[in-house]
């Protein structure tokens, strides 16, 4: 899509720099360049790519997305108290129109792939049924598995408590006594969780290491670390394209 013109202070202010009347400021300051030039106006029609703020480029004017690896501990939400996953992030965007957010949430507890986005369509194709990206998690168990476990995931019919149908089928890789990887189709509330308990065992650590075939390990993010994407990249990762 081509670029559209919109005013300057809509432009700084959606991207999270500060609010429309601080923008008049920056402009009678010099700070702002519109191609190489001074701006004029606030109210200047511009194009985002050709702003510069003290010398620097716009911070991802056209949308923002990125995979993150959550640590252990950081809370998915803008508002609860604690550790919250925006603290790894530049204070600006928590300020930005469209909102940047979470594609589904990872527990607190839970580490691993998450990824986020201000891209409602990307957002939609990462967690509607229909598209069903798979979400891969890496698991540790309090006690031995006993053998029955892979057949009971993958038959479409293990019942979580207080849902009313039953768990999509499972894929469960055993990968020692007490570890497994586990490929879901589908995102429930706790869901790796509660699948465990309903087996008659208790998930000790959960990671998330794949979204669809893109893993974490392929991007090399240490904990806390993101990396950004143009979102059609992006999907195209996810997808194996
Ligand atoms: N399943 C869970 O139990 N927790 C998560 O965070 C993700 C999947």
């Amino acid at each position: 899509m081509a670029e559209k013109k919109e005013r300057l202070e809509k432009i700084l202010s959606n991207l999270g720099y500060g609010a429309r009347k601080d923008v008049g400021y920056w402009v009678r300051s010099g700070w702002i360049t519109v191609d190489g030039k001074p701006a004029k106006a606030a109210s200047q029609k511009v194009l985002a790519s050709q702003v510069m703020l003290e010398g620097k480029p716009l911070d991802h004017p056209h949308g923002l997305t990125l995979v993150y690896h959550k640590p252990l501990g950081a809370v998915c939400s803008r508002k609860e108290d604690g550790r919250l996953i925006y603290a790894d992030f530049p204070e600006r965007w928590l300020g930005r129109k469209p909102a940047l957010s979470s594609v589904g949430r990872l527990d607190k507890e839970t580490s691993g792939m998450l990824v986020l986005t201000d891209d409602g369509a990307l957002n939609h194709q990462l967690t509607s049924p229909k598209h069903d990206i798979s979400k891969t998690y890496a698991i540790t168990l309090a006690e031995p598995l006993k053998g029955h476990e892979t057949e009971k995931l993958a038959s479409g019919t293990l019942m979580l408590d207080a849902d009313d149908r039953p768990c999509k089928a499972a894929e469960l890789e055993v990968t020692g006594e007490n570890t497994a990887n586990l490929v879901l189709h589908e995102g429930r509330y706790h869901q790796v969780r509660r699948m465990f308990a309903a087996l008659g065992n208790h998930v000790t650590a959960l990671e998330r290491i794949q979204i669809g075939v893109l893993s974490l390990d392929s991007l090399g993010l240490e904990a806390g670390e993101y990396q950004t994407f143009e979102s059609d990249k992006l999907l195209q990762m996810v997808v194996g394209l």
